[in-house]
């Protein structure tokens, strides 16, 4: 017995000399005491962003989970999002899919979530130079403003209550709708509402957490019939883009017919079947490529945009004295005859700032992912192969090392003396403020979203005033929903009240 006492404190002894000595490459990574079979999930309630931040402040700015059997790296950091994104982008670049995501997406044949490799940087380039790039913009500048100017004629009616969220998600649905298949997809129509309908439910069905995801022995197992209702959809979806698939079908074979393909204004799909038809291409789509990049725009670039005009019309009216400033820079810049434009944008610094001030307190996606391909070593801890990577979009937009009091709305953080914008923005080079990700995988809509988000804004606070109740002083309440998207927990209404502006009569 003594002997081996003495055997055991030696061992113990010379182990920690040694490691003191040469200490391990391979360092593992903090964690905090997980369950059996679930892991770390219970730690995830109720709401994930702000669960994580707590985690991060005990933990570190990096550490380890496991979701079930699935093990996860966290960061709330701007220096480890770096590392991550920048440093090891290489082995950063893919992004985990799930069972939804792959019922949605027809196995993957989409873009957001390709592995990274020839189809993803097709898609990519395809992205940039033509669906998502600035000819396409421009092309579509006509289709976003007669939408803001709806938005303005709806409201200008009356002085009473609405529901905002619901006017903004039909804007933006409109405008993807638009500049992708060429016809709204919010109206009065039973189809407009199917379409609506069909893309709640996808942005539900993929919020929520499929224990086949992550629970080994569930894996064959639909416990939550969550499967059942993801095929339903699916065969729903899968319907109705044949149908808008064979009406452009049909449209362009009239046109060649007619008097070429160029006669009129392309939308999204005429570019994409370009891509299917083209035998002599060298990256062909197939047909549930193009279907599944559809479905992708929309669930993508519908309620990110429109939550995010949502959050800051909310803390303007929070926040007068920013709303009277901002009325005040809008006036001046585009005078009180006409309605402000995209084209005024960069002649609006305030604007600006209180965008990038409302992305920075309140991103749409709050906790963005990648899953790793070889093993790396950041913050000098040994990270597998085959991890996943959660970056909190959220908390790092908080972190008091960057943003002085980050928990208040000051726009003018983002200003630098003689009404200039400062140079901190929202495209990823700046790793304090990631609304959009950053590297070779990050938001492909972010200028779209951008010009979106801005001129509407702008036109909601040039011709309205704005309240939040019947009461003096009524605030709104900006508590945020559980769930990993970033909604308010109480219907956000407010009351638009007409300013007294010549041309507002044009949209009575
Ligand atoms: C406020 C609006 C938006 C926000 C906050 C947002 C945010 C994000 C974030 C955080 C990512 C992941 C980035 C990364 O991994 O580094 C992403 C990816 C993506 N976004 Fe957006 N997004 C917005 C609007 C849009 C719009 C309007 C579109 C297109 C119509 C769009 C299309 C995409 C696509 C296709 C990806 C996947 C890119 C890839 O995996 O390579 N987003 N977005």
């Amino acid at each position: 017995m003594v002997l081996f006492l003495i055997w055991l404190f030696s061992f113990v002894l010379v182990r920690s000399i040694l490691s003191k000595a040469f200490p391990s490459r391979k360092r593992l990574l903090p964690s905090p005491l997980a369950l059996p079979i679930i892991g770390h999930l219970h730690l995830l309630k109720p709401i994930p962003h702000k669960a994580l931040q707590r985690l991060s402040r005990r933990h570190g700015p990096i550490f380890r989970l496991s979701f079930g059997s699935v093990p996860f790296v966290v960061t709330s950091s701007p220096e480890t999002a770096r590392e991550f994104l920048r440093v090891h982008e290489g082995s950063f670049s893919n992004r985990p899919s799930t069972v939804a995501v792959r019922y949605l997406t027809y196995g993957a044949e989409d873009f957001s979530f390709a592995p990274y490799g020839p189809f993803w940087k097709f898609m990519k380039k395809l992205c940039m130079t033509e669906l998502l790039g600035t000819r396409t913009l421009e092309q579509f500048f006509p289709v976003r403003h007669e939408e803001v100017e709806t938005l303005i004629r709806w409201k200008s009616r009356e002085d009473k209550l609405i529901d905002i969220g619901e006017e903004l998600t039909r804007l933006a649905s409109n405008i993807i709708s638009r500049m992708t298949m060429g016809k709204r997809c919010s109206g009065t129509s039973a189809e407009a509402g199917e379409v609506r309908k069909m893309v709640d439910e996808v942005g539900a069905l993929t919020g929520e957490f499929n224990l086949q995801d992550y629970i080994w022995f569930c894996k064959n197992i639909d416990l939550q019939g969550l499967g059942k209702r993801l095929r339903d959809v699916q065969a729903r979806l899968d319907a109705m883009m044949e149908e808008i698939l064979k009406e452009h079908e049909e449209t362009r074979k009239k046109q060649v017919s007619a008097c070429g393909p160029e006669a009129t204004t392309r939308d999204i799909v005429d570019i994409l079947l370009d891509f299917v038809e083209d035998e002599r291409a060298k990256q062909r789509l197939s047909r549930e490529g193009v279907k599944a990049f559809i479905l992708e725009m929309f669930t993508t670039g519908t309620g990110t945009s429109a939550g995010v005009i949502q959050w800051a019309l909310a803390e303007l009216i929070n926040h007068p004295a920013v709303l009277q400033r901002l009325q005040n820079e809008i006036d001046s810049v585009v005078g009180t005859g006409r309605l402000v434009e995209e084209s005024d944008i960069p002649s609006l610094p305030y604007l600006q700032a209180i965008v990038k001030e409302t992305l920075r307190l309140h991103p749409s996606g709050p906790l963005f992912t990648r899953e790793s391909t070889e093993e790396c070593t950041v913050g000098g801890y040994h990270i597998p192969a085959n991890t996943r990577l959660i970056i909190n979009v959220w908390a790092i937009g908080k972190d008091p090392n960057y943003w002085e009091e980050p928990l208040e709305f000051r726009p003018e953080r983002f200003m630098l003396g003689e009404g200039k914008s400062s140079e901190v923005d929202v495209r990823g080079q700046y790793y304090q403020l990631l609304p959009f990700g950053s590297g070779r995988r990050s938001c492909p809509g972010v200028s779209l979203a951008l010009q979106v988000i801005q001129a509407a804004l702008a036109s909601l606070v040039q011709c309205f005033d704005w309240k939040a109740g019947t009461g003096k002083n009524c605030k709104v309440d900006m508590t945020e929903a559980p769930g990993i998207t970033l909604t308010f927990a109480h219907p956000f209404v407010c009351i638009p009240v007409a300013r007294d502006l010549p041309f507002l009569s044009v949209y009575a």
